[in-house]
């Protein structure tokens, strides 16, 4: 039973969410971010899906509808001119790549898709909706997953490397720092920021990470765009536990649903990928740190810093001994931190309590990183993480992000995927043991 309290959170949750529906799609807040973006999209249909299910699917299948040839699906899909944002399609200039007159960018996101559609059909209270919708998705879904094999580990480590900082949906984490450090601004076109004018720019990142990232931009559009060339030219080529976690699980649940639905030969090949990207994992493993860390494919050695990019791969199906470790880390975080989870470790002397990725507390991630806990049965920490996810939200409003010390809201508020997570939290997860 639901106290008032939790009641009228659910409903500011649900009425923001509404705020910043565009019909087919949400934008994740409006001024900052008024695009589609591709994992606030999948993230948020959970939470459309415990009051409008076929919204919830339509939000997957407007991204989808803007899915590259070669199986790529763009991290922005810009529905709408807004001069609003930086850096627009006028930047990006993928034009020839998309397969709508609707522009995109030209990198991707966390592929959260697949977890998240089989979530979607697992809760359905429509299932003969949820069955065609998700029939309809797989393959597209499954192309996806191919082209990150192919492209973005072209030599079949079993681990995929992202080329830009914003692919890992850790903008400015001090995890890009060393690697981004080898990007030369030089040749960068002169440009004006939007960001700054609708946060606090102590909030975001700095004018010379920004810089690298639009260089970066330049460097692939040069390329054309062509991703049979990307991974080697890019002088930014990192792989980041946290992403290949998603992408196995992503992987595992579409293995799953792909059984359900009758398509084996999408199950046998997903779960190929997650069975082969679990067993490279371990080669991130620091036992130093206790957690996973980065390792820069550009020079072959591993970033020692401890983000929350080394505690997510809770989230895939780690060997038991490896969950046990991140849950003591985590309840080790939790000692220093009054908010769970940090997006990096704050006795960290680069630690930054209010810049975006550099510390502070993202709910999204706390989701993923408490749905693996949970399941992998380290419930007391699951329960701390989702205790201070609510306490925040009561403290502080529907943030972006939050300062892990002060609960201080940062960034853009309203915000949707923060919503979207609150009505997860409301609703109690399963453990293992549960009966349904
Ligand atoms: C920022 C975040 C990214 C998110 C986007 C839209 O760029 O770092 O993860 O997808 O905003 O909310």
């Amino acid at each position: 039973m639901m106290d008032d309290r939790a009641g009228d959170m659910r409903s500011r949750a649900q009425e923001i969410m509404r705020l910043n529906d565009r019909g087919t799609y949400t934008v994740p807040t409006s001024g900052l971010y008024p695009f589609q973006w591709n994992w606030d999209s999948c993230l948020s249909a959970l939470g459309f899906a415990h009051f409008d299910e076929a919204r919830a699917w339509t939000e997957i299948d407007t991204l989808f509808a803007h899915q590259w040839e070669d199986g790529m699906v763009p991290h922005i899909v810009f529905h709408r001119e807004d001069d609003g944002y930086f850096p627009g399609p006028d930047v990006w200039r993928t034009g020839r790549m998309t397969p709508t007159p609707t522009p995109t960018t030209g990198i991707t996101q966390p592929p959260v898709a697949g977890f998240c559609i089989r979530r979607l059909v697992d809760r359905a209270a429509d299932r003969a909706l949820a069955e065609t919708r998700a029939r309809a998705l797989l393959p597209q879904i499954h192309a996806w997953h191919k082209w990150f094999y192919r492209h973005r580990d072209p030599q079949g480590t079993g681990l995929v490397a992202i080329l830009h900082p914003w692919e890992s949906g850790r903008d400015n984490s001090i995890d890009w720092d060393a690697p981004l450090e080898r990007v030369s601004p030089e040749g960068v076109e002169p440009f004006t920021r939007k960001d700054t004018t609708h946060a606090d720019p102590a909030h975001r990142p700095t004018q010379g990470q920004y810089e690298r990232y639009i260089r970066l931009v330049q460097h692939f559009r040069d390329l054309d765009w062509d991703n049979a060339r990307l991974h080697d030219a890019s002088p930014f080529r990192v792989v980041d536990p946290g992403f290949n976690a998603i992408l196995v699980r992503s992987c595992t649940d579409l293995a799953a649903l792909a059984d359900d639905l009758g398509e084996a030969e999408i199950a046998a090949r997903s779960r190929e990928f997650a069975t082969r990207g679990l067993a490279a994992m371990e080669s991130l493993w620091s036992e130093a740190r206790g957690q996973y860390l980065c390792h820069d494919r550009a020079t072959g050695r591993a970033i020692d810093s401890p983000s929350i990019g080394g505690l997510l791969p809770v989230f895939a199906a780690i060997p038991a001994p490896r969950a046990a470790a991140l849950a003591a880390r985590i309840a080790h975080l939790g000692e220093g931190a009054e908010y769970m989870v940090p997006s990096h470790d704050p006795a960290a002397p680069e630690f930054d309590s209010l810049r975006y990725w550099r510390g502070p507390v993202w709910l999204i991630v706390n989701y993923m990183i408490a749905d693996g806990l949970a399941r992998a049965g380290h419930g007391v920490q699951a329960d701390r993480i989702v205790g201070d996810s609510l306490r925040l939200i009561r403290e502080s409003g529907f943030a972006e992000y939050y300062d892990t010390h002060t609960a201080e809201p940062c960034g853009g508020s309203t915000f949707t995927w923060t919503a979207a997570i609150v009505i997860e939290f409301l609703t109690p997860i399963s453990r293992p043991g549960d009966t349904a």
